[in-house]
């Protein structure tokens, strides 16, 4: 019986992931709104998540940068969402957020292009890449994710979603095929950073954490003002910022 039972099991499981993968992704940017002469500007926007928010931001006619550290990738993707959308304002910048040098020339190079920035989406990140140093010499996931993306306003999670961010782990790209009919698309992904983004009246919540389009729980630690206070100033301190 319970040999027969193993052996449905995923044959059940086949059957049931597209009800499986939309109950673990549920939250959906629903909003209307579109953004013509609004200026963005998306991270790591030449795969996953960020080409997915790119997309629809362009999509909905803002001005679109792609701030990415391989520019030709980028180039690709811009075309790709020109032609999809048929805005033009799909513009790609180079930017290496492993390397303070190219986070300063990318502001300046944007300061000098633009006068507004309305919607900033740190996406870029990495996830267990080998033990490797940025240009300034800090350790890649704290040189990258934190330094390098700087303190933002929003803190957003996407879920767990089917993208490269495990390219660096055989094992982890395995189990995401494996899952791969349960885990988000890009394109679930990228819901709460737009909703974050776009949906109008959110910013009496500015500073929570957002996950499924909705405030999401944060542990003790993460609320804790000491604790933020004291990751401000090292952050500070180890980039050479004055602190205020
Ligand atoms: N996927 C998930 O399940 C998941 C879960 C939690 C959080 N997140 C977060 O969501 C964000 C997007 O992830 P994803 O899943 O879309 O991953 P992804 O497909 O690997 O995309 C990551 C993007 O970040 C860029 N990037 C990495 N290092 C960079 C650097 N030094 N300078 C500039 N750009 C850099 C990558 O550029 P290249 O293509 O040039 O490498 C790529 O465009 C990440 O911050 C990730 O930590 C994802
Ligand atoms: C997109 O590209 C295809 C060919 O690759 C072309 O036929 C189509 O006209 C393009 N669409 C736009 C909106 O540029
Ligand atoms: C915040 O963290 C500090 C240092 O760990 C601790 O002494 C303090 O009690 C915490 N405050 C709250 C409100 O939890």
């Amino acid at each position: 019986m319970i040999g027969i039972l193993l052996l449905l099991l995923p044959f059940l499981l086949y059957i049931a992931a597209p009800q499986i993968r939309k109950m673990l992704s549920s939250g959906v940017c629903t909003s209307t709104i579109q953004l013509p002469g609004k200026v963005a500007v998306v991270t790591g926007a030449n795969t996953g998540i960020g080409k997915e928010t790119a997309k629809e931001l362009a999509q909905r006619g803002a001005r679109v940068y792609i701030a990415c550290r391989d520019v030709h990738k980028g180039e690709l993707v811009a075309r790709e969402i020109q032609n999809m959308t048929g805005n033009q304002q799909v513009l790609v910048r180079k930017l290496d957020l492993a390397d303070t040098k190219s986070i300063r020339t990318f502001a300046k190079g944007f300061l000098a292009e633009e006068k507004h920035l309305h919607i900033l989406i740190n996406n870029a990140g990495v996830m267990m890449c080998p033990y490797s140093k940025t240009a300034d010499g800090f350790e890649m996931h704290i040189g990258v994710n934190h330094l390098g993306s700087g303190v933002t306003t929003y803190s957003v999670h996407p879920g767990t979603v089917h993208s490269e961010l495990v390219r660096h782990s055989f094992f982890m790209r395995c189990m995401w095929q494996l899952f791969s009919f349960f885990i988000k698309t890009p394109q679930q992904g990228a819901q709460t950073s737009l909703y974050c983004a776009i949906t109008e009246g959110l910013e009496t919540r500015s500073g929570n954490h957002f996950s499924d389009c909705d405030v999401a729980w944060v542990s003790a630690q993460g609320r804790n003002e000491t604790i933020a206070r004291r990751l401000w100033d090292v952050s500070c301190d180890l980039l050479g910022i004055p602190m205020d």
